[in-house]
């Protein structure tokens, strides 16, 4: 956004902040209530009356949804009164990505998220409590009301599903042989490497919770004996990765942990493989966007980090992660930028020779 503002400008952007829970909250009511799905029915636009008569709901609660749907810029009214969907209503309405980021923000985020400030002093995930007392969402992941843990899964999936086509073809174009999927989580990469390749063994290693998860997904398919678990709690030190992988996979993972986590689970990774495996880390950077839209997405998902996941986490700069890998005696033989349509960069590396 320009820098160039005029003080009026500059004092509606900072309304908008002041009152964004107001209108993120309106947006979801005008979608939930079926009021965006009612307007953008009708070509011509549709009246007051019309949306009274479809959704049952009072003309004073629908009146205040327009306005603020007005205010907002998802909205907008003719001079017969008729009312049509913007651009940007379109989007809330039905843009996949925009519900993902909506749901995510709403289920997981939104109570916790008073709790900012108080994580960034104590350096803890406050906002976590709203759920229970575990030190990280992580080992409460598979325990959270259900419709959280939807909106959380969708928002991991979303993400990643994009990257992970074009990463099978880059991953499988060397053999592979043994894989280790570090945080396999549900076990969605894991199978999609079954797939692609019939002679692939994977080993998923991640907390209980997820482990069990992963089997559950995996255990009635034909591939299912060449799937292994290793339950395994990365922020405790003293737990080793075993050997024996020649190409250890870490997605949407590394954004999980604090730099000096980063460096200790890097480092118990370079004990454990050979010089000829490879370590590929998959992440959507925050410098590395094409569209400004996905940058702010995810400068606002460190903050789910800080204040629900861990207190100490983030979206990381690419230059972050480089000087992470190379600190822990790595060496990046490729960065593979925003493959596919996805928001990711691919970082491949080996231990420096
Ligand atoms: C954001 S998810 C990423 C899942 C998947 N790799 C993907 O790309 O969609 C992070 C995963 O890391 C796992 N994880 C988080 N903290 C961990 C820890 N301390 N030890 C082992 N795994 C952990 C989580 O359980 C989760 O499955």
């Amino acid at each position: 956004m320009s820098k160039q503002m005029s003080a009026i400008e500059a004092k509606y952007e900072a309304q908008k902040i002041a009152f964004a829970p107001f209108y993120f909250h309106a947006t979801i009511a005008l979608k939930e209530l079926g009021i965006l799905d009612c307007i953008s029915k009708n070509r011509r636009g549709v009246l007051l009356k019309e949306i009274v008569d479809e959704t049952g709901l009072s003309i004073y609660g629908i009146k205040i949804l327009l306005e603020a749907g007005i205010a907002a810029n998802l909205l907008e009214e003719n001079e017969e009164g008729y009312l049509f969907l913007t651009s940007v209503g379109q989007f809330i309405r039905s843009d996949r990505m925009t519900e993902v980021n909506l749901n995510f923000t709403k289920d997981v985020c939104y109570s916790g998220l008073a709790s900012l400030k108080d994580s960034i002093v104590n350096g803890k995930p406050e906002g976590l409590k709203v759920f229970g007392n575990w030190p990280t969402v992580y080992q409460g992941l598979s325990e959270l009301p259900k419709k959280v843990k939807k909106s959380w899964f969708e928002f991991d999936h979303f993400y990643s599903d994009d990257a992970f086509p074009y990463a099978l073809d880059i991953v499988f174009s060397e053999n592979v042989g043994q894989l280790f999927d570090v945080g396999g989580n549900t076990g969605k990469w894991a199978k999609a490497c079954c797939e692609f390749d019939k002679n692939v063994k994977v080993k998923i290693l991640d907390l209980p919770g997820q482990l069990n998860v992963a089997k559950d997904n995996i255990i009635n398919e034909q591939y299912a004996d060449r799937v292994s678990y290793h339950e395994i709690d990365l922020l405790d030190d003293q737990q080793y990765i075993p050997e024996g992988a020649g190409v250890v996979w870490m997605s949407q993972f590394l954004d999980c942990f604090g730099a000096h986590e980063i460096l200790s689970i890097l480092k118990r990774v370079y004990e454990a493989i050979d010089n000829n495996a490879r370590v590929y880390i998959l992440e959507p950077f925050w410098n590395n966007q094409r569209f400004p839209a996905s940058r702010f997405c995810l400068v606002g998902t460190s903050m789910y980090f800080t204040c629900i996941a861990n207190g100490n986490s983030k979206m990381y700069h690419s230059e972050e992660m480089k000087e992470m890998v190379v600190d822990t005696g790595f060496e990046v033989l490729d960065t593979f930028e925003l493959i596919g349509d996805s928001y990711h960069t691919l970082l491949k590396l080996r231990k420096r020779q």
